[in-house]
C-alpha cells in the first residue's frame, strides 16, 4: 500500500499506531535538534517530526527537502506538545522513521497556500499548481457536490441522462458558433452546440419523456465574469408538461441542492415576477431582490416645471437610497461621475435629500417648490434621512442605467450579502426582440419557444407584443437558468421562422430535420437549462464563474496554460482544405 492514511485523517485516537503517508511538502522548520515539516494532500495537512538524536541521517535528508517535493514517509503517531486547534489533525504529529523522495520539485512560481502571492496571469499559466491550493480545491469540491446531487434528484424524478453530439449543425441561442472543419467533407463545417436544444426536443419526439444532461456548451461571444466560451449546462426537457410543471420540478431541484449542500431551506414557493414587472421595478430581467431600492416613476411629477432635462425626457425614474441623506457633496459628485462613465452613459444624476427635520434639498430645487419635492419623496416612500436619486432619458436606457446604479449602491452599502440566497422566477418574457440595427426581430429566448396561446392573435398584427411561455430563474442578480414551453407543431414552427426573417429555403436547410420530426407525432414538451458554472459560483458566494472551472479561459478566450488557440501547420490545413487569408 502506498499510504495507510491521508494527510487529513489522523486524530488523537491513532496515537501509537505506525502509519505511512504520502503527499507534498508544504513547508519545513528547523529547530536545532528537530525538523518539522507539513505534509499536504487533498484531505489536509499533517505535521511530521524528524529527530536529530534518533535519526540524524533522516533529519539531514528532511532538511534538504524543498517546497512541493513529493514524499512518502513511515512513522509513529504521537501526541503533539503544542496542539494546533486550527486544523483537524492538530492534536498529533508523526515521528518519522523512514523517508522516501518520490519526486523532486522546482520552487513553485508562487506560494501554494490559502493566501498566495501569485497574480492572475501567473496562476493561470500554472493552473495545476493553483489547483493545489485549498480554497481553489474547495470550489471544485462544491461543483462536484452540485453535479452529484443534481444527478441524484433528477434520477429520482425519472430523468434519463442521454448524451447528444458535439459535432452538429448550428443551433441558434443568440451567439456565434464555434466551427470545426470536416476533413472528409471538403469545404464543410460542423458547429459546436450552443446548447443541445434541438436534440433534447427530438428525444421528446422519441418518447424519452424526461431527459437531462450535464453538458458542455460552446458560444463564441464576448466574455464577462459570468461568461465562458465553453461552459456547462444542466440541460433538461420534459414531455406532456405545462409551464407550471416545469417550474415546480426545477424549483424542487434548486431546493434539493441548497438543502443537501448548504443546509439552506427556502420557505414556501419561490417568488415570481413577470418580465414587464421586473423591467419596471428593477430595469433588469434578473433582479437582485436581496435589497429594495425599487424604481419609482416620477415622470408625471417632474415635468412641466421648466427643468429642460426632465421636460424633454421620456422617463424620469428614481430610487430611494434609505438613510443616505448624509451623503456629502463629494460622495454625490463621485456617484455622478460613476453614472457618467461611458459604460453607464447617463448624462447626469439628480438628488433629493429628505433632511432629518423634514425639509428637502435637491440639486434642482430652483425649478421645484417644496410641495413638489414633497410629492416626489412621498411617491418614493422616502423618510427623513433618506436620499432619492433620479435618472432620466429614454425609458429603456434609463432603466438600464438605474439598474447599474442600484446594483453599485447595493455593493457599496453592503446590501448584497453573498451568504443570502434570493431566488426569483421571471416569467412571461416577450417572444421577440426588435433589432434596431438590422431592422428585424430576433427570438428573445430561442426560435423553438412557444407563444402564449392567448397572445396568438397578435402574431400577425403586433408580433412585438406577443408574450412567450418562457421563464428564467434569477438568484442574487444572476440568471441561473432559463427555458420555455416549445412549439411542437410544424406549421407554427414554420411561421416562427418566417417571423424571424428566414426564407422557406433557409428554414428548411437549417431546421428541416426538426420540422420533419414534428410531422411524426411530437408531444407537447418544454424544459430548461441551468448554467452549472453560475449556479455553483452563486452557491459559493461569487459572481465570477472562472474559479469554479478547473481549466477556464481568460478574457480573450485563451487558455494560457496550454497556449490555445494556436496556429495549425501547413499539412493539417491542407488536409482540412483550408487556405488562410493572411
Ligand atoms: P440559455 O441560452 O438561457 O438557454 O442558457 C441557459 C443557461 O446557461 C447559462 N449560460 C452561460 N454560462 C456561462 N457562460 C456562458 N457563455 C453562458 N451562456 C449561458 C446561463 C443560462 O441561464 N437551450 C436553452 C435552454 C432551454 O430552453 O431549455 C438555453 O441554452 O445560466
Amino acid at each position: 500500500m502506498f499510504r495507510t492514511h491521508t494527510c487529513g485523517e489522523l486524530r488523537a485516537s491513532h496515537i501509537g499506531s505506525t502509519v505511512t503517508l504520502a503527499g507534498w511538502v508544504q513547508k519545513s522548520r528547523d529547530l536545532g535538534g528537530m525538523t518539522f515539516l507539513d505534509l499536504r494532500d487533498r484531505y489536509g495537512l499533517t505535521q511530521l517530526t524528524f529527530n536529530m538524536e534518533d535519526h540524524a541521517e533522516l533529519c539531514e535528508k528532511a532538511r534538504k527537502l524543498g517546497r512541493e517535493f513529493v514524499i512518502q514517509i513511515e512513522g509513529k503517531v504521537i501526541e503533539r506538545s503544542s496542539k494546533n486547534t486550527n486544523i483537524p489533525t492538530g492534536e498529533i504529529e508523526i515521528l518519522v522513521s523512514d523517508l522516501k523522495i518520490l519526486n523532486a520539485a522546482k520552487t513553485p512560481p508562487f506560494t501554494i497556500e490559502d493566501e498566495t502571492d501569485g497574480g492572475d496571469e501567473l496562476r493561470a499559466q500554472y493552473r495545476y499548481l493553483d489547483l493545489r491550493r485549498k480554497p481553489v480545491q474547495n470550489k471544485l469540491m462544491l461543483r462536484n457536490k452540485v453535479a452529484l446531487q443534481t444527478r441524484v434528484f433528477l434520477d429520482e424524478q425519472g430523468f434519463w441522462d442521454v448524451e447528444t453530439p458535439y459535432l452538429i449543425k448550428s443551433t441558434p441561442e443568440g451567439a456565434r458558433d464555434f466551427v470545426v472543419p470536416s476533413r472528409m467533407n471538403e469545404g464543410q463545417f460542423y458547429a459546436l452546440p450552443q446548447s443541445p436544444q434541438t436534440f433534447k426536443q427530438l428525444l421528446m419526439v422519441s418518447g424519452f419523456d424526461r431527459y437531462y444532461q450535464i453538458v458542455k456548451c460552446f458560444r463564441d461571444e464576448d466574455l464577462r465574469a459570468d461568461r465562458q466560451p465553453e461552459f456547462t449546462q444542466i440541460d433538461c426537457e420534459m414531455a406532456f408538461v405545462e409551464q407550471e410543471d416545469v417550474l415546480q420540478t426545477f424549483e424542487g431541484l434548486i431546493k434539493h441542492l441548497f438543502k443537501t449542500i448548504k443546509n439552506v431551506d427556502f420557505e414556501g414557493a419561490f417568488p415570481r415576477m413577470t418580465y414587464a414587472q421586473a423591467m419596471e421595478k428593477y430595469g433588469s430581467d434578473k433582479p437582485d431582490i436581496r435589497f429594495g431600492m425599487e424604481f419609482v416613476d416620477l415622470t408625471d411629477l417632474s415635468q412641466g416645471s421648466g427643468f429642460p432635462v426632465f421636460d424633454s425626457a421620456e422617463a424620469v425614474l428614481g430610487i430611494n437610497v434609505e438613510q443616505c441623506a448624509v451623503y456629502t457633496r463629494k460622495q454625490l459628485d463621485a456617484l455622478t461621475d460613476w453614472v457618467k462613465r461611458p459604460q453607464i452613459g447617463a448624462t447626469g444624476l439628480i438628488y433629493l435629500r429628505v433632511n432629518e427635520d423634514g425639509t428637502y434639498k435637491s440639486s434642482v430645487d430652483k425649478f421645484y417648490s417644496e410641495a413638489q419635492l414633497k410629492a416626489w419623496a412621498e411617491r418614493c416612500n422616502a423618510q427623513p434621512g433618506d436620499l432619492v436619486l433620479l435618472l432620466c432619458g429614454g425609458l429603456d436606457k434609463t432603466r438600464k442605467q438605474l439598474n447599474e446604479l442600484r446594483l453599485h449602491l447595493g455593493n457599496e452599502l453592503g446590501l448584497r450579502n453573498p451568504n443570502e440566497f434570493k431566488p426569483l422566477w421571471v416569467v412571461d418574457f416577450p417572444l421577440l426582440e426588435w433589432d434596431e440595427d438590422n431592422q428585424r426581430f430576433h427570438a428573445m429566448h430561442h426560435p423553438f419557444t412557444s407563444p402564449k396561446p392567448e397572445d396568438f392573435h397578435l402574431l400577425a398584427t403586433e408580433p412585438g407584443k406577443v408574450r412567450a411561455n418562457a421563464y428564467d430563474l434569477a438568484m442574487n442578480g444572476v440568471e441561473l437558468g432559463g427555458g420555455s414551453i416549445r412549439i411542437h407543431d410544424r406549421e407554427i414552427q414554420s411561421r416562427m421562422f418566417d417571423l424571424l426573417g428566414f426564407t422557406k429555403e433557409e428554414a428548411e436547410a437549417q431546421f428541416g430535420f426538426l420540422m420533419k420530426a414534428f410531422e411524426y407525432g411530437a408531444p407537447p414538451h418544454g424544459g430548461l437549462a441551468f448554467g452549472l458554472d453560475r449556479l455553483v459560483a452563486t452557491m459559493g458566494g461569487s459572481e465570477s464563474i472562472r474559479d469554479y472551472i478547473a481549466f477556464p479561459k481568460n478574457n480573450s478566450g485563451r487558455d494560457v496554460m496550454i497556449d490555445a488557440p494556436s496556429p495549425l501547420d501547413a499539412t493539417q490545413l491542407k488536409e482540412l482544405h483550408i487556405q488562410l487569408n493572411k
